[in-house]
């Protein structure tokens, strides 16, 4: 059962990046499943010089920079051609080999300008609407892409290996596109002929990335080979689990994996959750733990809470147990990887939301329904903080008592034990030899 999973557990940007990355040496597949050219999975690692290079990768997976690693895009993922083929480059430039190492699904559906620009249309106008419920999307075309694959009036990587299929397909879809932003949001047509033959283009480029994927992992599975799955956003920003509408567009937990690479549950056998210290969000929704305050501004400024692929500032607040128990129910994790410890040290206290107040009545269920989310208040743990600096910290027992205590806090209320904990950016910073068991 050679396939581990790595998730996120909250609202995306947890780091699965890092973690993936670190992972992937101990796989020969490492494999992205959902979402899109929204991700943003930052990768940091020390050059000759000793200087930290960054690279952000959007779609291609975190496994990319170790050569005997195969990545795999799979058919659960929208994919932006113009996007890969750009990221394509920019990772070639660096002298890593992709064309031999990367496969992406013949089935996996593409996004065009038109679901953008629908897209942009559509947040305009839930922006102007009274009572402003605009999603906060990463402007990336996602929600219209997968609308149009469930609608059965999608256009996947398969047809852009045959010009005159694409055409058709693409005059039928900017058409109908058109007349909807015309008639409905009344917004600019965009022009057929030009998109048309701009993306006709790409057969040629594209070719030698395309295969079926499924029966490649399935085969591989069959050799003896270990997958890695990679997820993108968080399990709470699931279009069925997460805090509806203010959700991402696909399905980020582990039932994700499966309908999203094309292999069988059977196969499964590590759930990996990835969770921040504390807890940010990007977009629009409910937050509980929020904190528009001091505090709030010391994790963003210090911890960079500004989006990987929009830049735009993350909103930041205290570790959040009530949603951690939720997805941690849902993906059924094995294991929890805690990132970001170091963003916690020199604040006075720390907090931990244990309990959801609401109508009166203290709970522990989450609501996953938007507006009931809106309205629980958080029932706080509050533990000391400490000051030390545990960037450098390499062995479980050197980190100070109170980040143990909080570590060991969050296992015995999840009953799942932490196998690594993040101390900073870049790859060496890794607590591997954590001793926080499971003992709910
Ligand atoms: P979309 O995925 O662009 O449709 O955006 C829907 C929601 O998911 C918005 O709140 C986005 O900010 C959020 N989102 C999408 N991708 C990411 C991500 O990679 N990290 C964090 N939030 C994301």
């Amino acid at each position: 059962m050679p396939v581990s999973i790595v998730i996120g557990s909250q609202w995306g940007d947890e780091g699965k990046g890092k973690i993936t990355d670190l992972m992937s040496p101990d796989y020969d597949v490492v494999a992205r499943y959902q979402g899109g050219a929204n991700a943003g999975h930052t990768i940091v690692w020390e050059d000759e010089d000793g200087e930290d290079e960054e690279f952000v990768l959007h779609l291609v997976p975190s496994g990319i920079f170790h050569e005997n690693v195969t990545c795999v895009i799979g058919n659960g993922v929208v994919l932006d051609p113009k996007a890969v083929l750009d990221e394509i480059d920019k990772i070639q430039s660096l002298g890593i080999d992709v064309e031999e190492r990367l496969k992406i699904s013949h089935n996996a559906h593409l996004i065009m300008p038109y679901h953008k620009a629908v897209e942009a249309a559509q947040e305009e106008e839930r922006a102007s609407a009274s009572d402003d419920d605009a999603i906060g999307t990463t402007g990336r075309g996602i929600g219209p892409a997968y609308t149009d694959k469930f609608a059965r009036s999608g256009i996947r990587v398969v047809d852009l290996l045959d010009r005159d299929v694409l055409r058709q397909k693409l005059r039928r879809s900017i058409e109908e596109k058109n007349a909807i932003l015309q008639d409905i949001y009344d917004a600019e047509a965009l022009d057929v002929d030009r998109i048309v033959e701009e993306y006709v283009e790409f057969d040629q480029q594209i070719d030698s990335y395309v295969t079926d994927t499924s029966k490649y992992l399935c085969n591989a599975l069959d050799d003896g080979a270990h997958v890695l799955a990679e997820g993108a956003q968080g399990s709470l920003l699931d279009v069925d689990f997460g805090s509806y509408p203010y959700v991402t567009s696909s399905h980020p937990t582990a039932g994700g994996c499966c309908t999203g690479l094309g292999v069988p549950p059977t196969e499964v056998e590590q759930v990996l959750g990835i969770a921040k210290a504390y807890c940010t969000r990007v977009g629009n929704g409910p937050f509980p733990t929020e904190l528009d305050n001091e505090a709030g501004e010391q994790l963003r400024q210090k911890g960079g809470e500004f989006g990987a692929t929009t830049g735009r500032p993350r909103r930041c607040g205290w570790l959040d147990l009530v949603a951690l128990r939720y997805t941690n129910m849902i993906n059924g994790f094995n294991d929890l990887a805690i990132t970001k410890l170091d963003i916690l040290s020199g604040m006075e206290e720390v907090k931990v939301c244990t309990q959801y107040k609401y109508d009166g009545k203290k709970t522990r269920r989450f609501p996953s329904e938007a507006q009931t989310l809106e309205r629980v208040e958080p029932v706080y743990q509050t533990f000391p903080g400490w000051e030390k600096d545990v960037t450098d910290v390499r062995r479980f027992h050197q980190l100070p008592a109170e980040a143990k205590d909080y570590l060991a806090f969050i296992s015995e209320y999840l009953g799942t034990s932490v196998g690594m904990v993040s101390n900073g950016p870049r790859r060496d910073q890794i607590i591997t030899d954590v001793e926080v068991p499971a003992t709910a």
